[in-house]
């Protein structure tokens, strides 16, 4: 699909020309909407009458088609609500996009052009308004069905886009370019999580890390096999990868930039999370080729980070590897030692996300050094207790850089929510028999969790610890993700990213 900055919208051939109107538009007063001026003035009684019947409101989720048959330039002429109030950030226009984009979808369309009120525009700037737009109208366009014979949608899939609109050209080409950087960020993610767990093996994952490495040499990738990562003794990691016959990789991307500081992020790249021998339950299993999302995020800006060029220098983590109850799985009692020595009593083997970071964290604070540190991980189903599917929980140590992550999820739209490090709480991941242990009781799982990785990293370092586990898989249809792997966190990241020096 291609989206283009266009003129003219009125003058443009297409098969739908869309306009995103605010809820309470007054149809009758449309002086600041030029384009929509001139639709009225055109069409008429009639299709005000039908507006008026469909109780056309410019409500979110409201759709209104007209047929302009030739009137216009374009075919039909599409009015979609956009739920914008005094509060409300940019993403309500990336909704509003998703949802046409949608539209077009069902009906077939090919040829789109979109039109960004001017007030909008003013608002909140060309370039964010059509970064917007473009990452709405491409995320909603996403399927998954390499493997149906049956494709759900038609090949007439929409091609084209453009977008209309006022101010800034140059800034809004640099929002377009930008918006479909990102959303074909977030559509490799999507693709790397909805793919089966036997194809997303720890080797596939490190393969793809391999082939994003630039010839310029801004951006290199490592991998260790479970050699290195004895040498580097990464007990933890060889703990959980031994109930599987797939071999564990450690993958190090790095990406340098023009700035003094370093980023580390690590991403949980569990490829499948059976439970081990503390053995999930048949539905609990269903899903869980997503438990590697937070090592796809990671990839996943690794493929953004050229384009986007931020000014820090990013490294990006992933411990990966399959937790299977193999013949030789690690069993609940035994012992693993971390790459920074601690002791770990692995008491349940489904909670192996916080082992395996405990060595990919060790190894940033020990062979990085960097000034922050950000994990991301499908961690703890107590998080989607607390904070239900679509919010994930926000950990850190630092309260800047827990605020600068807020303002750059506000920013995307993905709904984070910080939760408490509750120091008291610590003792209940005290061990009997050794440094720490990976389970602790029946409440706050996701604060202990949480708890047990602060364990690995160094005190003065800036730390946040991103809990995906609900906000990672979209059980159900929407416009802008549709059923399975969501891409969550890309956005924000990319955004913290921008504006860390
Ligand atoms: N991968 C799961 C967490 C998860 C659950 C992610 C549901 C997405 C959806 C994790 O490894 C896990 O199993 N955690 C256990 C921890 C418990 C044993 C302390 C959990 O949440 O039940
Ligand atoms: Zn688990
Ligand atoms: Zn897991």
């Amino acid at each position: 699909m291609k989206i283009i900055l266009g003129t003219d919208a009125l003058s443009l051939a297409a098969d739908v020309l869309v306009l995103f109107i605010s809820e309470k538009t007054d149809l009758t007063q449309t002086q600041n909407f030029p384009e929509l001026a001139v639709c009225v003035q055109k069409f008429g009684k009639n299709f005000m009458d039908l507006a008026e019947r469909e109780q056309f409101t410019g409500k979110s989720g409201q759709i209104l088609s007209w047929n302009t048959s030739g009137t216009i330039a374009a075919k039909q002429l599409l009015l979609v609500g956009l739920d914008v109030q005094e509060s409300s950030n940019i993403c309500v226009l990336k909704e509003s996009a998703a949802n046409a984009g949608r539209w077009c979808k069902e009906h077939h369309v090919k040829e789109a052009v979109g039109v960004i009120p001017g007030d909008i525009a003013e608002r909140f700037g060309a370039d964010s308004a059509s970064q917007a737009v473009t990452i709405g109208f491409m995320n909603s366009m996403y399927v998954f069905n390499k493997y149906k014979h049956q494709k759900s949608v038609s090949t007439h899939q929409l091609q084209q886009i453009t977008v209309t609109v006022t101010g800034d050209q140059s800034a809004a080409q640099t929002g377009i370019t930008r918006g479909v950087a990102i959303s074909e960020a977030i559509q490799y993610a999507r693709d790397l999580i909805n793919e089966p767990a036997s194809v997303t093996t720890p080797a596939y994952l490190a393969h793809e890390a391999e082939k994003l490495g630039t010839s310029d040499g801004r951006i290199s990738a490592e991998i260790l096999g479970p050699s290195e990562m004895q040498q580097l003794g990464m007990g933890a990691l060889l703990a959980i990868a031994r109930g599987s016959t797939a071999e564990p990789r450690f993958i190090i991307l790095r990406y340098r930039g023009k700035g003094k500081r370093t980023v580390a992020i690590a991403g949980k790249g569990i490829t499948f999370d059976t439970g081990g021998l503390s053995l999930k339950s048949a539905d609990g299993m269903e899903t869980m080729k997503l438990d590697m999302s937070g090592a796809s995020a990671v990839l996943a800006l690794f493929r953004l980070l050229p384009q986007l060029q931020p000014a820090v220098n990013v490294v990006g983590i992933i411990p990966a590897t399959e937790n299977m109850p193999g013949p030789d799985a690690v069993k609940p009692g035994d012992i693993a030692v971390a790459m920074n020595g601690k002791t770990i009593e692995i008491l349940n083997t489904d909670a192996e996300g916080r082992v395996v970071l405990a060595d990919a964290l060790s190894y940033a604070a020990q062979k990085i050094k960097p000034d922050v540190i950000i994990d991301i991980a499908t961690l703890t189903g107590a998080c989607m207790v607390a904070l239900g599917t679509d919010v994930a929980g926000l950990f850190s140590n630092d309260k800047a850089l827990a605020q600068q992550l807020l303002a750059a999820a506000d920013k995307s739209g993905e709904k984070v929510w910080e939760l408490p490090l509750v120091v008291e709480y610590r003792k209940l991941l005290d061990s009997t028999v050794a440094d720490i242990k990976n389970i602790a009781g029946r409440y706050g799982g996701a604060i202990t969790g949480a708890l047990f990785i602060q364990d690995f990293v160094p005190a003065q370092t800036q730390w946040a610890h991103l809990d995906i586990a609900g906000p990672s898989f979209a059980e159900k249809d929407t416009p802008l993700t549709p059923r399975g792997g969501t891409g969550f966190g890309i956005q924000m990241l990319a955004e913290y990213l921008m504006k860390a020096e």
